[in-house]
């Protein structure tokens, strides 16, 4: 048997001279991306894993293993019925958002597997594919078996295939992100902005929140894939490296869009869990100090590491830690028939907290909070859709998500006349992302939009009901029906019905 020494540095750089095709034809620049450079220029490509195929499997096995040794131990039916309400919420947004990303993720890495330019580099984005099944897997294998408890589950598989708002929202960074992508732009956008800068928030702030709340098979799925994503994430190092040799400008202008896309979303998807969904007495962070610890100062030692500038809108992003996620919380919550999660009131200890972690424009949200409980006091119990928003809410051209940017009293939209047509954005960044690329963007319709050329229905159960695919045992409600004891509810005509509850 050769020795390991001897034989791996010839199999993870398979490269070779080309005798009746050009290099050109070989590695076309619009699947390889730009700047096309030949060979002689990442030869030199290198990732510190040196991983063997032979290791990958049994490492990934023995990982494997260990997650069904957990699902085993703590994954059973009782185990999610034991933990609280608001936090199983949570799970669904997670589940939903995670797996058919990451098999999105597959067809991205498995473009760099034929067209990044360099073997080594080929042959870490082959493993890193094999790495993004087993993260498309294992959500669906762990969430799969709670479908027969809580029909909203079943969005774990659903949610990619529907045209529900944040679907839509999500697809459109996914789509560019992951499945259009060159292996370039892959590199920065998905390995050195997404991977490295952004799921540590996810996968290690969150996964410690998941330990506090008791949901340890939580804790050990995201900590098992992080385990992969440590690993491939290193890809984009030595590829922003070239880039910012060859190009800088590009280089920076790819690592302040996707900044910029990758926070909104995970804004939307961490910022509810970590702030609302997760019980009080388990929160030890609040996600701003999570993005603080470790995204901030990590993002800008890597980006001074490479002699890139922190982005433009660097001022805007730090305001919008303090408003971004409550804002599209109360939003989602006032609208919450149009997703498959239920959601939460806070309480007036949660409140407290969060006036205490947000002091800024705590008060601003709060009022919105005091009219949300003085409706459903107002209300008879489980009756949500007294306490709901009726009109159709407003979309970014950009992001596809709620104009939520700003606070109560400030609103950051922005708009722009572009081709005869008016596009309005819920911030300055996003709008700077679209005036780059209008040819990429600018056909894109929103919900709003799709309802004015008749392709949705603008009633929204219409909508909720035939558009968003989701019927009344699928749709978001409140959490608890609108039975928090500190409401204080006057007793109404149907006060009866729930005798104890209140
Ligand atoms: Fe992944
Ligand atoms: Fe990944
Ligand atoms: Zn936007």
């Amino acid at each position: 048997m050769p020795k390991l020494e001897d034989w791996l540095p010839l199999a993870r750089k398979l490269d070779w001279d080309y005798s009746y095709v050009s290099e050109a034809e070989v590695f076309p620049a619009v699947p390889s991306g730009r700047p096309w450079l030949p060979h002689a220029e990442w030869q030199h490509w290198d990732e510190p894993y040196h991983t063997t195929c032979g290791e990958y499997c049994i490492g990934q096995s023995a990982k494997d293993e260990s997650v069904y040794a957990v699902r085993d131990a703590f994954g059973k039916l009782e185990d999610y019925q034991a933990l609280s309400q608001p936090w199983v919420n949570g799970l669904k947004l997670h589940s939903a958002s995670l797996p058919l990303a990451e098999f999105a993720a597959v067809v991205g890495n498995m473009r760099g597997a034929r067209f990044a330019r360099d073997g080594a580099w080929r042959a870490s984005c082959t493993l890193a594919a094999l790495d993004e099944v087993r993260h498309t897997h294992i959500p669906l294998v762990l969430m799969h078996e709670l479908v027969r408890w809580d029909p909203q589950f079943d969005w774990t598989h659903k949610f990619y295939h529907s045209n529900n708002w944040v679907a839509i929202a999500a697809r459109h960074l996914t789509d560019e992100m992951l499945l259009a992508s060159n292996p370039i732009d892959f590199a920065v956008a998905t390995n050195f902005v997404f991977e490295t800068g952004f799921t540590n928030l996810q996968f290690i702030g969150l996964s410690s929140l998941a330990r506090e709340a008791g949901d340890t098979m939580f804790e050990k799925m995201t900590n098992s894939i992080q385990s992969d994503e440590a690993r491939h994430s290193t890809i984009g190092h030595p590829v922003l490296a070239k880039l910012v040799e060859h190009d800088p400008e590009y280089a920076q202008y790819l690592l302040d869009k996707w900044f910029w896309r990758s926070w909104l979303l995970f804004a939307v998807v961490t910022g509810f869990s970590m702030d609302y969904l997760t019980p009080l007495a388990q929160r030890r962070f609040s996600f701003k100090e999570f993005v603080e610890e470790w995204i901030l100062d990590q993002y800008l030692l890597t980006l001074e590491e490479f002699g890139m500038k922190r982005p433009w809108y660097w001022d805007q992003f730090l305001a919008s830690l303090d408003s971004y996620h409550h804002m599209v919380y109360a939003s989602a919550y006032t609208y919450r028939a149009t997703v498959w999660f239920n959601m939460v009131v806070p309480s007036p200890e949660d409140r407290d907290w969060l006036r205490q972690h947000y002091p800024k424009h705590w008060d601003e949200f709060d009022a919105v909070w005091e009219r949300v409980s003085e409706c459903w006091r107002a209300a008879d119990p489980g009756n949500d859709f007294a306490v709901h928003g009726t009109a159709i809410v407003g979309f970014c051209d950009m992001c596809q998500l709620v104009l939520a940017n700003g606070t109560p009293r400030e609103n950051r939209a922005q708009t722009l006349e572009h081709g005869g047509r008016k596009y309005i954005f819920c911030s300055e960044p996003c709008r700077w992302i679209f005036e780059r690329e209008p040819e990429r963007y600018a056909e894109h319709k929103d919900i709003v939009k799709r309802v004015l050329a008749g392709e949705a229905p603008g009633n929204l159960i219409a909508m909720v009901r035939q558009y968003f695919n989701l019927d009344y045992e699928h749709w978001g409600k409140d959490v608890f029906g609108g039975t928090y004891p500190w409401l204080n509810r006057k007793q109404g005509p149907d006060a009866w019905k729930n005798p104890g509850k209140q």
